[in-house]
């Protein structure tokens, strides 16, 4: 009991109950967790802590609080929990899950690479807009009619990463692209799937839920990538690095045999974690923004008016043209803030006692910055619930005021690939407003704006017809 009570002091307020029990039977009493963590914070604060079963999860509410977490506070927040999948399988390594020291050498490479072969640049720029090219080709291809864009949107951003890790890109019907798509629809992706239904349940001890059907898919990634990258040593020229793997090929001669981050175990989780982080957010993101542009047809109106102004129709938008693409990247953001596709961020952890405004965090809680307590929070975004772009155009129409759509997080974990989630959405969402007007498959029944929990907060399946512009 002595035990009991010295582990339990000081911790942020909560649910009571059966120690462990009640927190399981909480997390699957709502298919929409955040609504569940809404209620919670209005009873508790804006923090709060649940026990499900033998892990302690600690929730950080509001603008506030989590910038003074994650910002502030770095040093102390921006680790990943050591849960029992972590230590057991992957071992800390690669990006999305590992801490300190190996963490900050493995995103300090990453992003110094991904700099390199053309983040926030124009060679970046071209690889993204071929892409686009065969998407709205591929769109095109449909004649007007009615067709699911999930496998399309997966493919071509799939394809980008591909690009910069591989230094080649596919074939939509290629066979070892299909392959490799296959194998990353991860684990508890599929809307049938217990962790869709129950998404707190991801939140076990363990991750019991899925973790065969992933470790058996990556053991086969795994396979593919130490082939590439094999592959990539034969002909590796130290003057002519095209592409990730080759970036990591130079920088690790450079390195101790024994620093864990440079050894080519650690490469193929990186791979793997640009293919899970990279993929699946930015197509969900456009699927979401096509079902507001469906439901708002004035939105879709005045962004085709505006690109018309400022770009023509003979040829696509570029990155040059968005500081004057006030409206559309008002759309964008807006998208960004209500689609809210990652609401509880990544898991963060305490890899020791955390004292934080009155509180103690424990050593081993689970640590979730709720995204969703800003951006949907009406304070900082009136009427959060309604689409309105304009919320970010100012009184002459320029696009200011967002800062706080903090999709991406915060702090020194901010999502490593914002840089070219924003490139892409903006050139593969502009292009297709150029180039078609989208209509819904039924004008009586539209897409829902109620989404389904998996690896991110995605929509139902829809359809929608695109009908070139003349
Ligand atoms: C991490 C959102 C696209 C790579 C994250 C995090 C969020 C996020 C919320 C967690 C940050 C934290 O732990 O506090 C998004 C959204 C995207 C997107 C909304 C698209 C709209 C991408 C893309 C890439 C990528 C295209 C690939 C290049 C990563 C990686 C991490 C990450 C590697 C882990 C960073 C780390 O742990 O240090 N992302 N992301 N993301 N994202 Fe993204």
């Amino acid at each position: 009991v002595l035990g009991w009570i010295k582990q339990n002091r000081g911790l942020p307020p909560g649910p009571g109950g059966i120690p462990g029990l009640s927190g399981i039977k909480l997390m699957a009493s709502d298919k929409i967790p955040t609504r569940t963590f809404r209620k919670l914070r209005k009873k508790y604060g804006d923090i709060f802590s649940i026990q499900v079963g033998t892990r302690l999860l600690v929730v950080l509410n509001g603008y506030d609080v989590i910038k003074d977490a994650l910002v502030k506070r770095a040093e102390e927040f921006s680790d990943r929990p050591c849960s029992l999948a972590n230590r057991m399988i992957v071992k800390g390594r690669g990006l999305l899950a590992s801490s300190g020291e190996h963490w900050k050498q493995t995103r300090t490479f990453s992003l110094t690479a991904l700099r390199e072969l053309g983040f926030g640049k124009k060679s970046l720029e071209t690889k993204v807009m071929e892409e686009v090219d065969v998407f709205l080709d591929v769109i095109g291809h449909q004649n007007g009619k009615a067709f699911d864009i999930s496998p399309l949107a997966h493919s071509s951003v799939s394809n980008i990463i591909c690009s910069i890790v591989f230094g080649q890109r596919f074939n939509h019907d290629d066979k070892d692209f299909k392959w490799l798509l296959s194998r990353i629809d991860v684990q508890g992706a599929s809307p049938t799937s217990i962790v869709s239904t129950f998404p707190l349940l991801r939140f076990l001890p363990g991750d019991l839920f899925g973790i065969n059907r992933f470790l058996k898919n990556f053991e086969h990634l795994r396979d593919y990538f130490q082939t590439l990258v094999e592959l990539h040593k034969k002909v590796f020229d130290p003057n002519a690095s095209q592409d990730l793997i080759d970036a990591f090929i130079k920088e690790q001669s450079k390195h101790d045999k024994d620093n864990p981050a440079f050894r080519y175990d650690n490469l193929d989780f990186i791979i793997l974690h640009l293919f899970l982080a990279g993929t699946e957010t930015t197509s969900t993101t456009i699927r979401w923004a096509i079902i507001y542009l469906l439901r708002n047809p004035d939105v879709q109106a005045r962004m085709f008016k505006e690109i018309e102004s400022v770009v023509g129709s003979s040829r696509a938008p570029i990155i040059a043209d968005r500081p004057s693409l006030h409206y559309c990247d008002a759309v964008i953001t807006e998208v960004l803030r209500i689609a809210n596709i990652v609401p509880l961020s990544v898991p963060h952890g305490a890899l020791k006692d955390i004292y934080f405004r009155g509180y103690r965090i424990p050593k081993n809680a689970t640590i979730l910055p709720n995204l969703d307590s800003i951006l949907s929070d009406p304070d900082l975004f009136p009427n959060p619930e309604v689409f309105d772009p304009t919320r970010f155009l100012d009184k002459k129409g320029k696009f200011c005021g967002a800062e706080k759509v903090v999709a991406f997080s915060l702090g020194r974990r901010v999502c490593l690939g914002e840089a070219l989630a924003r490139m892409e959405m903006y050139l593969f969402l502009t292009s297709l407003v150029q180039r078609y007007e989208i209509l819904p498959e039924d004008p009586d029944n539209l897409p829902s704006q109620e989404g389904i929990f998996g690896i991110t907060y995605g929509p139902y399946p829809y359809k929608f017809r695109a009908v070139a512009r003349v």
